[in-house]
């Protein structure tokens, strides 16, 4: 269903994709958004009657805004997206549009964080596992659990330091584990060990932590050989995108015994999750709840409307992500 906004001024906000009911229904009642129907004949006539006047839309990184959508979209201005990864939305063709993006980071960072550990944790004592083993009341009958992985004390190493590898990175300090990374560019007076390529960093821990941003750069970065690398006692755990890893691989491995386990919040393929993944008690999966909590949530929709606000009010967003140099000159 689209709406009918009432004024020109008003006439310029589009939902792209499902939102946050809250942020949804603030864009109807405070912006009179128009939403974009899903796909088929009702979108093309909603384009076909619409298009011209919206000047943002506001989407989220499950949806994002194609090269094709930004096309049909003669006056748009920005793209306003609720989540830090906006790799669902072609930067490339923003730029050469004079398309702005923004994203909503530092607000998600230490909750995003706290699921890499926890994950981490989950994945290597197999509490999840143990936990479905006590309510099979399988503990009074097999007896005790079998002994698993310790976490403190292990070599984590980091795919992308950026703000949310570096938070994991602090939080595992903690438990005093070895931390060293890859990442595109060394990072400046970091005081964890920079490895030049993801292969050699695999090759040199017990745990590979995935902590960077989705899309062409990163697609596969975690490739079979970097899968093989960390060998049958090794650990994966992904928070970033499931893009980043050759998940065919990491499921081969798994099955396989040449890895020990993984833990994965996200997939190639949302909502979908390969079904042999679902047997294996060395295994935890999480349906992309990286930054799922109140607190969180809330300050991502805070942001996503300042940076709307922002753009209606004066042509500028708050938080934009960078454009590719090139293009944007
Ligand atoms: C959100 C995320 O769940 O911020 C991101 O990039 O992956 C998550 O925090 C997602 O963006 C909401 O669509």
């Amino acid at each position: 269903m689209t709406t009918s906004p009432s004024t020109a001024q008003q006439r310029t906000v589009l939902q792209v994709g499902p939102l946050k009911p809250s942020l949804a229904q603030t864009l109807q009642d405070d912006y009179a958004a128009y939403v974009l129907p899903d796909a088929g004949a009702e979108r093309d006539t909603f384009l076909a009657s619409h298009s011209a006047e919206i000047t943002a839309v506001v989407t989220s990184g499950r949806t994002g805004v194609d090269a094709g959508l930004m096309s049909a979209l003669p006056n748009l201005g920005a793209v306003v997206n609720f989540g830090v990864g906006y790799d669902t939305t072609d930067v490339d063709a923003a730029a050469e549009r004079g398309v702005a993006v923004s994203n909503t980071p530092d607000v998600l960072t230490d909750c995003v964080a706290d699921t890499a550990v926890g994950l981490m944790i989950d994945t290597m004592r197999q509490f999840s596992s143990a936990d479905r083993y006590v309510r099979a009341r399988r503990w009074p009958v097999d007896g005790m659990y079998p002994l698993t992985r310790q976490v403190s004390n292990t070599r984590v190493g980091i795919i992308g330091l950026g703000r949310i590898g570096g938070a994991i990175a602090k939080r595992l300090s903690a438990f005093g584990c070895t931390i060293s990374y890859h990442n595109r560019n060394r990072v400046a007076e970091s005081e964890y060990t920079y490895v030049s390529s993801p292969e050699e960093l695999a090759k040199g821990v017990d745990v590979l932590v995935v902590a960077a941003a989705g899309g062409s750069g990163t697609q596969k970065l975690v490739s079979r050989d970097v899968i093989n690398a960390l060998g049958p006692d090794g650990y994966l755990v992904n928070i970033a995108r499931g893009s980043v890893v050759d998940e065919a691989a990491l499921v081969e491995a798994l099955d396989a015994g040449r890895l020990a386990g993984a833990g994965l919040d996200v997939f190639a393929d949302e909502p979908n999750v390969p079904e042999a993944l679902l047997s294996m008690d060395n295994v935890v999966v999480l349906p992309h709840v990286g930054s799922g909590t109140v607190q969180t949530r809330a300050a991502m929709e805070a942001l996503t409307l300042r940076n709307l606000d922002s753009f209606l009010a004066s042509g500028e967003l708050v938080t934009p992500v960078p454009m590719p140099a090139a293009a944007s000159g």
